[in-house]
């Protein structure tokens, strides 16, 4: 007799990284694959960070942590937020976490109860709404298209005030790249603090813009919950290390949380991630390389036939309205790897309604890898 299988494990995949699971297995069995799948750095850890995790791993015993990570690792972080916003921020309301995922796991379950409702984009990073429903609640998707740079406004949660508990906003965001001006993050801020409504900034993709600025939500509300990662800028995603900013009154909650749910984040991790503050220039390196990589995929891909793009004003994705080219997104993408061994991201992983006709490319790889991609694409559309 087949045993129960609970019905909220019944969330759909994290289709990037099925496309991942794919395209690894192609590799493994020979052919040349080009990653532009996922959303990760060709670079390792920057070196300081390197050579810090190799001194740690000769002094350090690793165990456990405090739940809420290491007090330098969290003092390191409120430095950080000082230098970069002009924020002042008391390290104790920082949590470092595995990654932003485990960020978000705490984060609704502080915040939110079961059957509560939470507003996002969509497209969205698809993980939002999966973990929400795997949690028992109910993710509130709010249409946002070109005319609303698919990003959440004030003017899109007013349509549903009173009938949802929290906003996830996330600017630079994933899938798009598209940015909220900060006087529009702030406007966003102080409407949910006014209106009752929990607002989770998803700052991952911070210190990676393209001549905008990307603001913090701390800057206006200290009722928010703000998100941050060393996965992208700190290009650490593989050490499954990130934190959060919460409000002083939901700090005991978390760390409850925290301490039954991961006893402490990763120990080895969090002794390297403090060097990290003092990489700007290898950092700032890298976003220059995805800073070529996005305008050579801007002068290539129209000759693909690929010439409709969210405005990536931040992150290191292009999302693109592949419509003229196929109503069936995953086929396109599973053709894609098939044919030339290029692999993307189809949009249904992010918009179930709309992403038939779109597909995400990332261009956090190596500019070489980029390129190569780009010739293929053209050859192939040819
Ligand atoms: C918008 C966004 N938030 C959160 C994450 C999760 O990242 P991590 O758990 O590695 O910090 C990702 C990963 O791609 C992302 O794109």
């Amino acid at each position: 007799m087949a045993l129960k299988l609970a019905r909220r494990s019944g969330i759909p995949p994290f289709i990037a990284m099925d496309v991942l699971r794919a395209a690894n297995e192609r590799a493994a069995s020979g052919a040349d694959v080009l990653h532009l799948e996922v959303g990760q750095p060709a670079t390792p850890a920057p070196k300081r960070v390197l050579a810090a995790a190799r001194v740690a791993l000769e002094r350090e015993t690793l165990g456990y942590t405090d739940a809420l990570g290491l007090p330098a690792l969290r003092e390191a972080i409120a430095a950080h937020y000082l230098r970069r916003y002009g924020v002042t921020l008391d390290p104790a309301r920082i949590v470092v976490t595995t990654g932003s995922s485990g960020a978000f796991l705490l984060a609704f379950l502080a915040a939110f109860d079961e059957g509560d409702r939470v507003a996002m984009a969509n497209p969205a990073y698809p993980a939002y709404r999966n973990i929400l429903a795997a949690l028992g609640l109910v993710p509130v998707e709010l249409s946002a298209g070109p005319a609303e740079r698919y990003q959440v406004s004030v003017d899109l949660v007013r349509r549903h005030a009173g009938d949802i508990d929290g906003v996830i906003v996330a600017s630079p965001a994933n899938p798009t790249g598209t940015m909220l001006a900060p006087d529009e993050l702030a406007g966003l801020a102080r409407y949910c603090r006014d209106m009752g409504l929990r607002l989770v900034s998803d700052e991952i993709y911070h210190g990676i813009v393209y001549g905008k600025t990307a603001a913090t939500a701390l800057a206006t509300s200290d009722d928010a919950i703000v998100v941050n990662s060393f996965s992208k800028y700190f290009s650490m995603t593989g050490w499954r290390l990130g934190w959060m900013v919460v409000p002083p009154d939901m700090l005991r909650a978390v760390e409850c949380l925290a301490q039954n749910l991961f006893i402490s984040p990763p120990a080895l991790a969090q002794h390297a991630a403090i060097a990290a503050f003092e990489c700007e220039d290898e950092l700032n390196a890298n976003v220059a390389r995805y800073a070529e990589n996005r305008a050579l995929l801007l002068a290539e891909l129209p000759r693909a036939g690929i010439d409709n793009f969210a405005p990536a004003d931040g992150a290191f994705y292009l999302y693109a309205d592949i419509a003229a080219l196929t109503n069936d997104s995953v086929d396109f993408c599973q053709r894609m790897l098939r044919e030339i061994g290029v692999a993307c991201t189809p949009g249904v992983d992010f918009d179930p309604t709309r992403g038939h006709a779109t597909m995400r490319l990332s261009f956090a790889g190596s500019t070489e890898t980029i390129a190569t991609a780009a010739r293929r694409l053209v050859d192939w559309r040819r």
